[in-house]
């Protein structure tokens, strides 16, 4: 269980035509895609999904922007998962991100940032549970 973690495409990289191309890294780097899904999240599922940040001035703007179009979520398996996926997708904030990692390629701001991926084994948990969770096909 600790070698899985779970990734979101966000809207912004959806609607430019990335999710091969970002999809294609984790292949490339032998990780496996064990689960996929394209959806559209509820305000009440964005706001589960990112609940650590209730609070937070961005809060209300990453809501409206996670739910604004499709997403794709995958669950990806491989040693270390959680670590190298989010050492492969780079800092938060594109300016920040290395060219090489995904939102130092794709990302346009802190808000339109491309992708998400758990930053932990209890992150996963519970956004594993939000996405791909009882009910939720
Ligand atoms: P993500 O990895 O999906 O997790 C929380 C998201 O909040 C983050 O990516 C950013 O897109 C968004 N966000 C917007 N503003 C900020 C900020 N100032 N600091 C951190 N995250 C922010």
């Amino acid at each position: 269980m600790n070698d899985r973690t779970l990734i979101l495409i966000k809207p912004d990289a959806v609607r430019r035509g990335l999710i091969g191309a970002i999809l294609s890294r984790f292949e490339g780097k032998g990780l496996k895609i064990v689960k996929l899904k394209m959806l559209e999240l509820s305000e009440k599922d964005a706001k589960r999904f990112y609940d650590v940040h209730v609070g937070k001035p961005f809060f209300k703007d990453l809501v409206s922007f996670i739910t604004s179009g499709p997403i794709v979520a995958a669950l990806i398996e491989g040693e270390n998962a959680i670590k190298i996926v989010r050492e492969m997708i780079g800092p938060t904030n594109p300016k920040e991100a290395p060219k090489g990692t995904i939102r130092g390629d794709f990302a346009k701001s802190i808000t339109e940032n491309a992708i998400h991926a758990s930053d932990s084994f209890e992150s996963f948990l519970k956004e594993y549970e939000v996405i791909f969770g009882s009910n939720k096909n």
